[in-house]
């Protein structure tokens, strides 16, 4: 047996030799991706002799998987993520002009991820806007399948749009909009049960793993019942189904921007809607030292399934130039060995990564902001960390 398990109690039995699903990505991915796996390797071996390691699968997906297969996303490569109960994907290319709007959007959608899953710290040395980063030690529960991204919209002057307005007009009485006649419409669905699953899995994960603490992160005040509904549902969940465990509150999504830049330490684990939770991501990422090494995982944890993935792009514009900075991937690797349970080999690469920075030696986008910084290509970081690995 190479394959997790899901038991029914929603703990993963995982086999010494666990198979592992992965695509490259595009750009910048064929040099992230394999820095990656040759850390992830050298630490799991570290850590266990051998007596544990990752068979790593290679499934297609982005650019290649269009010029060899004629398909941005094969079937197979979805159905191995399925199957396998976790994968890890490079940046994929975004397909200009018609099908998929974007892999990630297609990935997290078919296989029902719904928590978009985004820790953020700081690493001693990175350089940071802010006085305090580190302050900053957040867990972010991002809603993935419902909201305004659920891409239910129509534009501007299309048959759709005019039957749209048409209906509001006269079957609802809606006589709020503007520009009836040169509005695009989108609609943001947002359901009892999208919010309390998401809300259970950032409760659950704040008990086991935190400090307790859960911030609901919404604009209820104007939504009122899709952002304030799911503030409502968010506090039910608390109340009705962790008896005292969880400490919630609330803040409204924009004094929360405010909040998170000055006092970041008042927040710890934060459950928020789609669209919120994209800026929020990327506004604490920046605090903590930028997309080059915000990690982060789609999961569906009922039905086992976690996919960890590169925050960034495909970066076009350093790709093939051994610049990139693995850390992204990386520490999305680190939090996929802690979901698996070997913490050892997890700490290994977080504790080779500390030492590392504070050594001031990082990849250009990172050393070029530190005062005393050695720029190394990605390969030489990768082996960097494996040597501090072994150490
Ligand atoms: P990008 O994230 O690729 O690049 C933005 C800037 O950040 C560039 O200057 C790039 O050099 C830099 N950068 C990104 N990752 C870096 C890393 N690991 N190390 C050092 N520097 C890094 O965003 P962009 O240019 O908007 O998108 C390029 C392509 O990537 C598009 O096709 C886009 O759709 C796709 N994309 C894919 C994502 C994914 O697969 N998760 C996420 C964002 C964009």
């Amino acid at each position: 047996m190479s394959k997790i398990q899901v038991m029914s109690d929603g703990t993963l039995q995982v086999p010494a030799h666990v198979e592992v699903p992965f695509v490259t990505g595009d750009g910048i991915g064929h040099e992230v991706t394999p820095a990656m796996r040759k850390v992830v390797d050298q630490a799991v071996q570290q850590a266990y002799g051998g007596e544990r390691r990752i068979v790593w699968q290679e499934q297609l997906a982005g650019q290649r998987a269009f010029d060899e297969l004629g398909t941005w996303l094969p079937e197979d490569t979805v159905k191995a993520f399925a199957d396998c109960g976790v994968g890890i994907k490079g940046p994929l290319t975004t397909p200009v002009g018609g099908g998929i709007r974007s892999l990630n959007v297609a990935l997290r959608q078919g296989l029902d991820l719904y928590v978009c899953l985004r820790p953020v710290r700081w690493f001693k040395g990175v350089a940071s806007p802010v006085l305090h980063p580190e302050k900053v030690d957040m867990v972010i529960f991002r809603e993935n399948t419902e909201d305004i991204y659920a891409g239910i919209e129509w534009p501007s002057g299309s048959p759709e749009a005019q039957r749209l307005f048409a209906f509001l007009h006269e079957e609802l009485g809606v006589g709020k909009v503007r520009f009836p006649q040169t509005s695009a419409y989108g609609i943001k669905p947002v359901s009892s049960e999208g919010s309390k699953r998401l809300v259970r899995a950032a409760c659950r994960y704040a008990v086991a793993q935190r400090s307790g603490h859960v911030t609901l992160v919404h604009k209820g005040n104007i939504m009122k019942f899709t952002e304030g509904g799911f503030k409502n549902w968010g506090y039910e969940v608390a109340k009705e189904e962790f008896d005292g465990q969880v400490r919630m509150d609330d803040c409204i999504a924009d004094a929360f921007l405010q909040n998170a830049l000055l006092y970041p330490d008042r927040y710890d684990v934060i459950a928020t809607l789609n669209l919120n939770g994209d800026y929020i991501s990327d506004m604490l990422a920046a605090q903590v030292g930028g997309i080059g090494i915000a990690p982060g995982a789609n999961i569906n944890y009922e039905a086992g399934r976690a996919l960890f993935e590169a925050t960034h792009g495909t970066a076009p514009d350093i790709a093939g130039h051994d610049k990139a900075n693995p850390c992204s991937i990386l520490l999305s690797a680190v939090m996929l060995l802690e979901h698996l349970g070997w913490n050892e080999a997890a700490t290994l690469i977080t504790q080779a990564m500390e030492h590392t920075f504070a050594a001031q030696k990082a990849t250009a986008d990172l050393a070029s902001l530190m005062p005393h910084g050695k720029a190394l290509g990605t390969k030489a970081f990768a082996d960097t960390l494996c040597e501090e690995i072994v150490r």
